[in-house]
């Protein structure tokens, strides 16, 4: 994992902090109550969920490109060092795994760094009829179930890739991506479950047609009982506690509650909080800064009545009026997209 850090020339480091101030933005969150939980509003890489469907790859950046071709003009062949050196953003993003589960630790925010994809897609210029953008990673294998040497690779639309916030990322928190966080390249697909941000980039194709990879076409599929299948793309609305933790003992007194929500690319309305599970939803103080594809703290005093067994749960509405649903759709046969309420139980002493 060290393997990422020693690798990037020391006059790459200081050029590309110099080039961060085009287009960065900075986190603005209201200062919650609690340290322990401004230290969860950026999660530390060391913290920060790692998903991989096969094993980490090493790979050095002296010998690494990244090449841009398929459906375009100018196929393009890019190093490190050129992607580093090109003018760069720094934006907080959320990304959620689509398996995440509610309250689940699938789930992080950190601030970004690297190369808006739209700057090269507008270089290699997508040819007429370009409609895919395939995110092709170095890591491959037959693990669960895969077929042997498949590659892990993703889609997405042209449109979305052409968005202004998608990203070809090279640091995380400052840093260069550690190598199980896609060391040197990832995409991120800010809004989108985290499978699309791709790691390990080796290769951007640009196609006219579906892409039909596995990972595309066999998996991340929501299906209803009746055997309808749509692709999951965009995340939906969520959120979760910060403090306290599941089974936490805490004194009778007024306490504050604080958490996180999120709500892909659209931003976050409402949070509310309710003693359940049968409670009236009370309306939880959210962030004035909330914004889309970063998550926003929320807080709420609890007068807690006297001692004993609570259970607390949280749930957000997004700004076109989704809120968590209270059960699980019966009819879905995937475990993707499970966004119901963050529950907790915790005893109050006296
Ligand atoms: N990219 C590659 N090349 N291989 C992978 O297995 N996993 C995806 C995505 N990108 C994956 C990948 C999934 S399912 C998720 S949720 C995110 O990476 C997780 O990113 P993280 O491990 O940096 O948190």
């Amino acid at each position: 994992m060290l393997v990422s850090a020693g690798l990037v020339p020391g006059y790459l480091r200081a050029q590309s902090a110099l080039l961060r101030g085009n287009g960065a933005t900075s986190f603005a969150f209201q200062t919650p109550a609690s340290k322990e939980a401004f230290r969860e509003l950026v999660t530390p890489n060391a913290d920060f969920f790692i998903r991989n469907h096969f094993g980490t790859p090493q790979i050095s950046a002296d010998s690494w490109s990244l090449e841009v071709n398929g459906l375009v003009s100018t196929p393009l062949k890019l190093s490190y060092a050129d992607l580093v050196l090109m003018p760069s953003v720094r934006r907080p993003f959320t990304m959620e795994c689509a398996g995440n589960v509610a309250g689940g630790i699938g789930v992080g925010n950190a601030a970004w760094s690297g190369v808006p994809l739209a700057e090269l897609l507008k270089q290699a210029g997508p040819r007429s009829g370009a409609t895919t953008v395939v995110f092709h990673g170095a890591d491959s294998g037959d693990g669960e179930g895969v077929p042997p040497n498949t590659h892990f690779a993703r889609a997405i639309p042209l449109e979305r890739a052409m968005d202004a916030s998608t990203l070809l990322a090279y640091e995380m928190n400052d840093s260069p991506l550690p190598a199980d966080h896609g060391f040197p390249l990832r995409a991120f697909v800010p809004g989108w479950y985290g499978m699309d941000s791709v790691k390990w980039l080796a290769r951007i194709e640009i196609m006219g047609q579906p892409f039909q990879g596995y990972f595309q076409q066999k998996q991340y599929m929501a299906i209803r009982d009746n055997g309808e299948r749509r692709p999951i793309t965009r995340m939906l609305v969520n959120s979760k506690f910060l403090r306290p933790s599941e089974g936490e003992e805490i004194p009778v007194k007024t306490y504050r509650v604080e958490g996180v929500a999120w709500a892909g690319e659209r931003k976050i309305a409402k949070v509310e909080f309710r003693v359940g599970p049968v409670g009236t939803w009370q309306t939880a103080t959210i962030a004035a800064s909330s914004a889309a594809m970063t998550w926003t703290p929320w807080s709420y005093d609890w007068h807690i009545p006297g001692p004993g067994q609570y259970t607390l749960e949280v749930r957000a509405t997004d700004d076109e009026g989704h809120t968590q649903p209270d059960a699980r759709d019966p009819d879905r046969r995937d475990a993707y997209e499970l966004n119901t309420p963050h529950r907790i139980t915790v005893t109050a002493r006296s």
